[in-house]
């Protein structure tokens, strides 16, 4: 049998053994998934090999560890500097970053051309890079200044909140933690207001739940989403990787669709 991991700190919350496991016992795939409480970054390697897991999802806050501990990062993860997904070809770890490609895929349903980003951290890195490689020039908004540097670097339009000088944007992404476990807006309510005011769609990833976020863009009458699709979508990218591309794509996200019902 193969051994599934997801790395993490915290870990208890995640419900990505449930949506591998599901798809893995309904099309007779060897494998099982489990959660693994990783304290410090530096370790992962030593735990992956050591326990010989095939393949490890890994999330907050050691995704920019597993980019440096990986033998070899292939695609967009090597410009994002984070990876959240490791596959053990014969001891050698290859990396990938497959949040990014599965944000883009949850939205791919919404029309939009000018994009804000809302946060400045790993998941706003990823969202970022991916959607200029897509052909957009998304704008960053952050609550401070210090994260703003790696966008300015590289050439993205990026604000604290107080600079920003309101433009008019289609798509509004929550990448900040916002809402996660509090009750806080991700920006001021009447700065907000402004923006949601000239946009159509508002997306948190943060999944599973109305943020406060979500609960003003929908009284103002903007399409939303939370972040579930992204969840399910990165997870089927991971999924395809893990089982060697062997399980039809359609049939990976079937299943775990109806796993995701499942657990409500
Ligand atoms: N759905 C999925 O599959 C999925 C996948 C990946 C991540 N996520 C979620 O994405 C979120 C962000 O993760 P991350 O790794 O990018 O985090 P991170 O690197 O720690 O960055 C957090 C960002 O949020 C901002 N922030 C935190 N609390 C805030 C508040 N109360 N008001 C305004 N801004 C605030 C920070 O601003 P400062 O710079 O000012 O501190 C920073 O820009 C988490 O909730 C995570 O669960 C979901």
């Amino acid at each position: 049998m193969r051994l599934y991991a997801i790395f993490g700190n915290p870990v208890e919350h995640s419900i990505s053994p449930i949506l591998h496991n599901f798809v893995f016992k309904h099309t007779g795939f060897n494998g099982c998934y489990t959660k693994v409480l990783v304290e410090n970054g530096q370790g992962l390697k030593d735990i992956f090999l050591g326990l010989q897991i095939k393949g490890a999802n890994i999330t907050v806050p050691h995704k920019e560890w597993a980019y440096r501990l990986a033998d070899e990062v292939l695609g967009i993860a090597k410009e994002i500097g984070a990876v959240n997904t490791w596959y053990n070809d014969n001891g050698k770890i290859i990396a990938y970053n497959t949040d990014a490609p599965g944000f883009y895929e949850s939205v791919r349903n919404f029309n939009f051309k000018q994009v804000l980003i809302l946060g400045a951290g790993g998941t706003a890195k990823a969202i970022a890079l991916y959607f200029r490689h897509k052909g957009y020039e998304p704008v960053i908004l952050n609550r401070s200044a210090k994260r703003l540097s790696y966008f300015l670097e590289k050439n993205f339009q990026a604000f604290t909140w107080d600079e920003f000088r309101n433009g008019s944007y289609d798509l509004i992404i929550n990448t900040t933690s916002a809402g996660l476990s509090d009750n806080t807006l991700p920006a001021p309510k009447e700065l907000l207001e402004k923006i949601f005011s000239q946009a159509q769609n508002a997306v948190d990833v943060i999944y599973n739940k109305e943020t406060p976020f979500l609960k003003l863009a929908n009284d103002m009458g903007l399409i939303t989403k939370d972040g579930t699709e992204m969840l399910l979508y990165q997870g089927i990218l991971a999924n395809e990787i893990f089982t060697d591309f062997s399980i039809d794509k359609k049939r990976i996200e079937s299943l775990m669709r109806r796993s995701l019902e499942l657990v409500g």
